[in-house]
């Protein structure tokens, strides 16, 4: 049985949690659902809250209406610019957003239906897992602006994509379409529009189903583990399973096999 809560509202995101899945959306569809000052904000608050919560065990964002994921940083907020510390601070700002999201010990699946551009490719690049609609485009067109991408793209997209086609795309400013960014593992499945919400909720469902420990560690592993040498990053997935062989999960995860049922996790 579905249990719907609709909770605290936020300006510029609309927010529910069913079933241990919280799903969040950009909401400015007239504006492309472009990174205001205030989505950051509200991006804040509410993946801060997020990560905390025991009855949140995976996380969908994606944006308002059929065109736009999200278009980038807001261009006329951006257009204010001009001062360098004020541009770093900007920068670091959604950085920081970004950050919280690609480091929560709960997955952030990126449902992307459409226009992926700048902060909007950005976004998704900090997300666990990412599938997109067949009409989604991805794209870092800083450099039309005069300026780079800011909110990570030179780091995540090249740990994603590799520096030569990393390298190409912020250059050129050349949008992929969902076959190319299939192809260059920006996303792992491209599916239609219609189906693009059922099949993220699909997919968080099945990891809410999970040890939510487990999942924390294999995230941790996976994205810290990412920069760090073969041996640190071997220490850190010993440690983590020797850690998890102490949770009353594993042993719940066991004993369920063993008397062939369901495991019933609880986070501990
Ligand atoms: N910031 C602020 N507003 C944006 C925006 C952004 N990044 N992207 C789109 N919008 C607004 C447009 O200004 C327009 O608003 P208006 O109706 O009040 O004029 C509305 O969203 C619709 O966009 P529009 O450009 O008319 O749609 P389109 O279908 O012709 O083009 C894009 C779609 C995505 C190709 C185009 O909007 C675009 O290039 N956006 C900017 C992408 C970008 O450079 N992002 C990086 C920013 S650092």
């Amino acid at each position: 049985m579905s249990t719907l809560q609709v909770e605290r509202t936020y300006e510029t995101l609309l927010f529910n949690v069913s079933d241990h899945v919280a799903e969040i959306t950009i909401n400015r569809p007239d504006k492309l659902n472009a990174l205001s000052a205030q989505v950051l904000e509200d991006l804040r608050h509410l993946v801060t809250d997020l990560r905390e919560r025991d009855d949140v065990r995976a996380v969908i964002i994606t944006g308002a209406g059929e065109k736009a994921f999200v278009a980038g940083a807001d261009i006329s907020e951006l257009s204010a610019l001009n001062d360098s510390s004020d541009g770093r601070n900007f920068a670091q700002n959604g950085q920081a957003v970004f950050s919280l999201i690609e480091s929560s010990p709960k997955p952030f699946i990126a449902a992307i239906n459409g226009f992926a551009l700048g902060g909007g490719c950005e976004l998704a690049l900090a997300c666990h897992i990412r599938i997109c609609s067949e009409n989604a485009k991805f794209g870092q067109p800083e450099v039309n602006l005069g300026i780079i991408p800011g909110y990570g793209g030179t780091q995540r997209l090249t740990r994603v994509i590799g520096r030569t086609h990393a390298t190409d795309l912020i250059l050129t400013t050349r949008m992929l379409n969902a076959k190319e960014a299939e192809e260059h593992e920006i996303v792992s499945r491209v599916v239609p529009l219609a189906d693009l919400l059922s099949t993220a909720r699909t997919l968080a469902a099945t990891i809410a189903e999970k040890a939510p420990l487990a999942i924390k560690a294999a995230l941790e592993c996976i994205f810290e583990g990412a920069d760090e040498s073969i041996e640190e990053g071997l220490n850190r997935e010993a440690d983590h399973f020797g850690q998890l062989t102490t949770s009353a999960d594993f042993h719940e995860g066991t004993a369920a096999f063993l008397e062939k049922r369901k495991a019933n996790f609880k986070g501990i």
